[in-house]
């Protein structure tokens, strides 16, 4: 397995301990989701392709740069939705398009319950984002919807994956890259990332319990 796909930096370690606290309280967590996804974000965009854009200072006019392809930023309802905010900011000519799947309790498969990808007219470049990359077939899921809408280049970004989740995403679309902030150990017998988080979307949405 590509072990570079774990971003490594101190402020991931540090808002990701605090994240995988269990005394975190919602609020919290959300905020460090946000911050945890703007530096994957980062990580994960340094490659974008830019054209040439002319600019008038106040002082010249000089040669600078724009992104220059159609961006997808697409979340895996419902966690995914945490992460969405903070990487428009990063890039807010993104086009947004939401993924609805759950994993069934008892067999942990993904069951698919909103999608409205158009179709027609892909984007060069989809960031599919998702706290929790498990045993992957949400990830896969939604990656196969984007390829069959005509998407070229996917990139996955996840804060916390098991190792079982990263080797089928390689495995399926060898050509996606994924990041992530960290590598956990494995799955436990109920499909949950060992350490891990626990529920992320429960977490998120203060919806544990019910
Ligand atoms: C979580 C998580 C991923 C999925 C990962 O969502 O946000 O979408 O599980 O697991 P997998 O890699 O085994 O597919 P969940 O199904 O709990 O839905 P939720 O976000 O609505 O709570
Ligand atoms: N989904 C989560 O939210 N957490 C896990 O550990 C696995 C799947």
């Amino acid at each position: 397995m590509n072990s570079s796909i774990a971003v490594n930096h101190p402020l991931i370690q540090h808002h990701l301990t605090r994240l995988r606290d269990q005394t975190t309280p919602p609020e919290e967590f959300r905020h460090l989701v946000q911050r945890l996804a703007v530096l994957l974000a980062y990580e994960a965009t340094k490659d974008l392709e830019l054209s040439a854009a002319a600019v008038r200072t106040p002082l010249v006019e000089m040669q600078g740069a724009r992104l220059r392809d159609r961006i997808a930023l697409v979340p895996i309802l419902r966690a995914g939705l945490g992460m969405v905010d903070p990487i428009l900011d990063l890039i807010p000519t993104a086009e947004v398009w939401h993924l609805g799947l759950y994993r069934d309790e008892a067999t942990a498969e993904p069951v698919e319950y909103y999608s409205k990808l158009p179709g027609e007219r892909p984007p060069q470049l989809a960031l599919v984002v998702d706290p929790m990359l498990a045993t992957g077939g949400s990830a896969v899921s939604a990656l196969a919807a984007l390829r069959r809408w005509g998407v070229p280049r996917l990139k996955l970004l996840s804060i916390i994956a098991a190792p079982e989740g990263v080797a089928l995403v390689q495995g399926e679309f060898p050509d996606a890259e994924i990041h992530v902030c960290a590598v956990d150990q494995q799955l436990n017998s109920d499909k949950y990332i060992v350490p891990g988080l626990g529920d992320a979307g429960d977490r998120t949405f203060n919806t544990l319990g019910h």
